[in-house]
């Protein structure tokens, strides 16, 4: 027993973000996006990225995905360098859309036929249709989804390749507020079973504050650390917990905005 665990593949990795700048060419001019940043990440760990719009939240992701090669520094993966995309680090981004013409079935299954792995593993379709409570909808068109149903899709089409590292641009920022209370503690629990390593950039200090292990907070571009809060306190986490508030007026002072609680 103790052997196979042992020869088990890790579910998660370690990210190692080492004194990263990033600059962008643009028309000839350079625009500085990320200053000096340096930021580990333990396996399994939830890490919560917050910032003003435009800092440069999701450059760094895709640095960490390996879409992007930084200027200088380097993004390590449990130790070695990142040099480009792999199915092991998955970013679910920003504007995430499904594939109109696939059906949910078929939008899950792009990342494992791009792979050569889709007859080894199609029965993992099913299971991340599961997963995601979308196991009735595997035949619907994405215009036949509502958003929440969608966004989930999307999560299963990044799950169904087993990320050790999971890459989450504001994956609910355009759900209305029931439904993105429901995703967060569905992403929570699929955390929880699956164990990989996340990254989420968020806008919302209290999403933020009820799934993460620490919060990462951003400057104004070019971003560089500001702040960094543990949040140690178990799941499931009631908003109106007073360490919770707490700091949240902290976070929320560290970006500048006024509040009123
Ligand atoms: N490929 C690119 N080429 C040139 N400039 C870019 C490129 N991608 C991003 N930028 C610029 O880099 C800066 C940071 O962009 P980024 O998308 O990382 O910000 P962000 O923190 O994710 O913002 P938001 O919260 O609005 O999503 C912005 O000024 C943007 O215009
Ligand atoms: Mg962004």
């Amino acid at each position: 027993m103790a052997l196979a665990l042992a020869e088990a593949p890790a579910a998660s990795i370690a990210l190692d973000v080492e004194g990263v700048s990033h600059r962008y060419e643009l028309d000839g001019k350079e625009l500085k996006v990320l200053d000096n940043v340096s930021l580990t990440i333990a396996p399994g760990e939830f890490v919560a990225l917050l910032g003003p719009s435009g800092c440069g939240k999701s450059t760094l992701l895709r640095l960490a995905a390996g879409l992007e090669t930084p200027t200088t520094g380097r993004v390590l993966e449990d130790g070695r360098p990142v040099t480009a995309p792999n199915p092991d680090r998955i970013l679910v981004f920003q504007d995430a859309t499904l594939f109109p013409w696939r059906t949910v079935r078929g939008n899950i299954a792009t990342g494992l036929e791009a792979r050569g792995l889709i007859r080894e593993r199609e029965y993992r379709i099913d299971e991340v249709l599961e997963l995601v409570k979308l196991e009735g909808f595997a035949d619907f068109y994405p215009h036949q989804l509502s958003g929440g149903m969608a966004q989930r899709a999307a999560l299963a089409r990044a799950l169904v390749n087993d990320p050790k590292l999971l890459l989450l641009d504001e994956p609910f920022g355009k759900l209305d507020s029931l439904t993105r209370l429901r995703m967060q503690n569905e992403l929570l629990d699929l955390w929880k079973s699956a164990g990989f390593t996340a990254l989420l950039v968020t806008h919302d200090v209290e999403e933020a504050l009820l799934l993460a292990d620490r919060v990462i907070v951003l400057s104004d571009r070019p971003a560089a650390i500001v702040a960094e809060v543990r949040v140690d306190r178990p799941h499931p986490r009631r908003r109106d917990d007073a360490s919770l508030i707490a700091l949240r007026r902290s976070l929320l002072e560290t970006l500048g905005i006024a509040h009123d609680v």
